[in-house]
Formats: C-alpha cells, sequence, structure tokens
C-alpha cells in the first residue's frame, strides 16, 4: 500500500491530539483513503519534553529537517504565534509543499502573502481548524454551499469566552475564576487576551467574511469589542429581561458594504445561539437557495481542533491521488472589501449607567436619551442601599450606532454619572 509522509510542527494540545488522531485511526484512514499516513517527523522547540510521547527518530528539534525533506509532500502546523509559523509556513510553500493549519492569527495577518504563494508554487494551503475548532464550516461555506450566496454569518466562535460567559451565568463564577478553567482545560490561546477582548473571534468572523463575500476583510478594521466589560449585573439583568450574553460574530453584506462584528450581545433566550453553551460554537449560515442552515460543535480544545486538521489531511490526500490542481482559495487578500460605517449601524440597546443616588439622575439620564433622539424602551433600577451607588438599567428602541456613542459620552461625562457606566447592543434575529 502507498504511503505518505507527513511533518508535523508543534506538538502541543492540537499536536499532540492530532498526532494520537492519526495513529487511533490508522486503519480506518488506509481503508478510507487507500494510503497508509506516515507523521514521520515532528519537530517542536524542546525534543527533552515529550521523550515520552513520541517514538524516538521521530522528534526534532525546530522544522529545519522537515523543510528539507524532500519525501515529505504535507507539512501540519500547529506552532501557534504568529512569526514563526510565517517562516515555516511560507517556506514549505515556496518549497513545494502542501500546508495544513489551524492557525487564524497568521491567515489574517499574511493571508496576501501566503496564498498568493500557495497558488504560485501550485500547492494548497488548508486551514479548516482555523475557524469553528472542529466545526467543519469553511468546508460548508467553500463545497456545501458552492452554489448559493450567503447572505449573512452570525456566530459564536470563541470556545474561551463562551465558557467564561456559560460559567458565570449558570455557576455566578467569577470572570477571572471562569478563565482559570478555561485555560486548565486548553481552549485558551496563549494569550487569552485575544479570547477576552474579541481578536481570535475578528480572525476569526473576517476569514469567513472573506470567503463568503470573495475580498478580504481586514479584521483589525471590524467593529470589534470583548467581554472584559460584562459584568455579574449586566448578565443578572440581562437574564431577568430574558436574555442571555454571548461573544456574537457577525458579517453581512448591505448595499455592497460588508457589516463585519465582534461584541458581547444580548439574545433572546428563544435565540438559536442562545442555547450554545460552555466551548462550544455556533454557527448560522443564511444562503439565498438553502435559507438559515446551523452547524454545533466544540469550537476549542485539543482534540476537537485536531478532527478538523485531520479532515484537512484526509482531502488532501484524496486530491493528490487523484492528481487535482490544487484546489484555489477563493480569497483575494489583494481587492478588499469595503466596511459598513460603524456610526450607521444600528440596534437596539442596553445602557447600564452606575450612579450617584441623588435628585435629578433619571432627569439627565432620560433628557440627553430625548435629546440624542433615542426612544426609551424600559427602565429599571434597583434600590439597594441609598448610600450606596445605583445601578440603572435601560433598553432602548432600535436607533443608529453613533447616537448611542454621542448620548453615553454625554450622559457619562455629567454629574453623579460613573464611568463604570457600559452599554451593549441586542441581537434580536
Ligand atoms: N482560543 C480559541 C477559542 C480556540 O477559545 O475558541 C482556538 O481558536
Amino acid at each position: 500500500m502507498e504511503r505518505i509522509k507527513v511533518g508535523l510542527v508543534g506538538f502541543g494540545t492540537v499536536g499532540s491530539s492530532f498526532y494520537e488522531l492519526i495513529e487511533k485511526h490508522k486503519d480506518r484512514l488506509k481503508e478510507q483513503l487507500g494510503v497508509e499516513i506516515n507523521i514521520t517527523k515532528v519537530g517542536v522547540n524542546n525534543p527533552r519534553k515529550h521523550l515520552n510521547s513520541l517514538p524516538a527518530g521521530v522528534l526534532l528539534e525546530g522544522y529545519e529537517d522537515i523543510l528539507k525533506d524532500e519525501k515529505l509532500p504535507i507539512i501540519v502546523e500547529l506552532v501557534g504565534g504568529v512569526e514563526k509559523p510565517l517562516d515555516l509556513v511560507s517556506r514549505a510553500l515556496k518549497a513545494g509543499k502542501h500546508v495544513i493549519t489551524a492557525n487564524k492569527a497568521l491567515l489574517s495577518q499574511h493571508g496576501d502573502t501566503l496564498f498568493r504563494l500557495a497558488r504560485e508554487n501550485g500547492v494548497e494551503l488548508k486551514f479548516e481548524a482555523s475557524v469553528g475548532g472542529g466545526i467543519p464550516v469553511i468546508k460548508v461555506i467553500r463545497e456545501s454551499l458552492k452554489g448559493n450566496e450567503i447572505e449573512s454569518i452570525m456566530g459564536i466562535l470563541n470556545g474561551t469566552t463562551n465558557f467564561i460567559l456559560t460559567r458565570m451565568t449558570e455557576e455566578k463564577l467569577t470572570f477571572k475564576e471562569a478563565l482559570t478553567e478555561a485555560q486548565k482545560l486548553g481552549f485558551a490561546e496563549a494569550d487569552p487576551i485575544l479570547d477576552v477582548e474579541g481578536v481570535d473571534a475578528a480572525q476569526k468572523i473576517s476569514l469567513l467574511a472573506s470567503i463568503s463575500f470573495r475580498k478580504w476583510v481586514d479584521y483589525r478594521e471590524i467593529l470589534c469589542e470583548g467581554i472584559g466589560k460584562v459584568t455579574k449585573k449586566d448578565i443578572e439583568f440581562a437574564e431577568y429581561s430574558g436574555f442571555v450574553f454571548k461573544l456574537i460574530a457577525t458579517a453581512k453584506m448591505d448595499k455592497g458594504r460588508a457589516v463585519v462584528t465582534v461584541f458581547p450581545a444580548l439574545l433572546p433566550k428563544s435565540h438559536p445561539l442562545a442555547s450554545v453553551r460552555e466551548e462550544y460554537n455556533g454557527v448560522l449560515i443564511k444562503s439565498d437557495f438553502l435559507g438559515t442552515s446551523m452547524y454545533l460543535g466544540r469550537g476549542a480544545g485539543g482534540s476537537a481542533t485536531a478532527s478538523s486538521v485531520a479532515s484537512d489531511l484526509g482531502d488532501l490526500i484524496e486530491r493528490i491521488r487523484m492528481k487535482a490542481l490544487p484546489d484555489p482559495v477563493e480569497l483575494s487578500p489583494i481587492e478588499k472589501l469595503e466596511l459598513f460605517p460603524q456610526g450607521e449601524l444600528s440596534y437596539k440597546y442596553f445602557l447600564h449607567f452606575v450612579t450617584d443616588n441623588k435628585p435629578g439622575i433619571w432627569a439627565t439620564v432620560t433628557g440627553l436619551l430625548a435629546s440624542n433622539n433615542i426612544n426609551i424602551e424600559s427602565v429599571q433600577q434597583k434600590w439597594e442601599d441609598p448610600t450606596k451607588l445605583s445601578d440603572l438599567y435601560i433598553l432602548v428602541d432600535i436607533t443608529k450606532e453613533s447616537f448611542v456613542r454621542k448620548a453615553f459620552r454625554e450622559i457619562v461625562n455629567s454629574p453623579g454619572i460613573h464611568t463604570e457606566s457600559c452599554f451593549f447592543r441586542i441581537l434580536e434575529d
């Protein structure tokens, strides 16, 4: 039976799970693909750390030997970070090797160079695991929905923050306790700030938008807010009002311009994404012929992500054996998608003002909302201890982002209103 050699670089949470998957399912993969997959080289920073996990002769320090090995047609990059993977992936592509990566940070920062290199060298750069962990969402967009026009995408794309919000809501854990748990379980990025501040989700939704709308979206230019400002009180008020907090990523086209966003949103409890819990990701895709379809699965963690890497490897091997031309990624990083101006976006909002307890606070807040043409739906204040600061919760009807930002600034600059105040958007459909 034909054998195919694969080089793996990185043996952390995902790398070791991927290795385990290939070993465990060797026979099944042989039957399915008609070839035996041999991971003949594994490059790591510190081989001594992995002596007990890998057979002698497989483990290498760094990746130079893997790049030089002409008998390795495929390299799997599971290193993490950006600089080292950029060096590895660009040199591998130039050397005519196919590359599989799970690295959305790499692709969203250097996709222009890397996809061009893949095209120029007649090889594939596969990246299913970069979005949605184990959910085959890129495959769905690129293959299953080939005959459809993608109208919109709405999803929970970060497992760590979904885990944190779930634990804060259901177990009343603090943010810190929940984050520590997520890190222990291997969901979080090496730098969890990327998860918490929404950057990881922004990179993922920008990749999905770029694939769906076929022009490049730079994640650094989209509206991106993380979950850092969501407090226990906000979660409690949301729950009381029939909503749950989720970090939601969206992408759609609006009159030729793209609306691509990431922010913590209040979803009605009946919303399909409201029931996506813990490290699970969920993606709703609306396309013209299929309508709305939903994809759900574990969005973070070693085995879920390894599952997508293995799927890319299987596809790649099939294509190599069929001697098919490289599957072109319909991404044109050079041509950028015009983004809808953030101030022109419109939503319903939930505003939370931390205020003194004194006459005139309501008058100030409601007066400034009115003067900015913002229509109040409901107001609630919990009267706990008149000697302490108070929480004033306001739901407002659909209005422009620029109006809310201006009104919020004016209110927070008024006497008796404190800067711990915040506002969130409500997504109803
Ligand atoms: N840190 C990511 C998450 C996993 O929490 O979803 C890898 O994308």
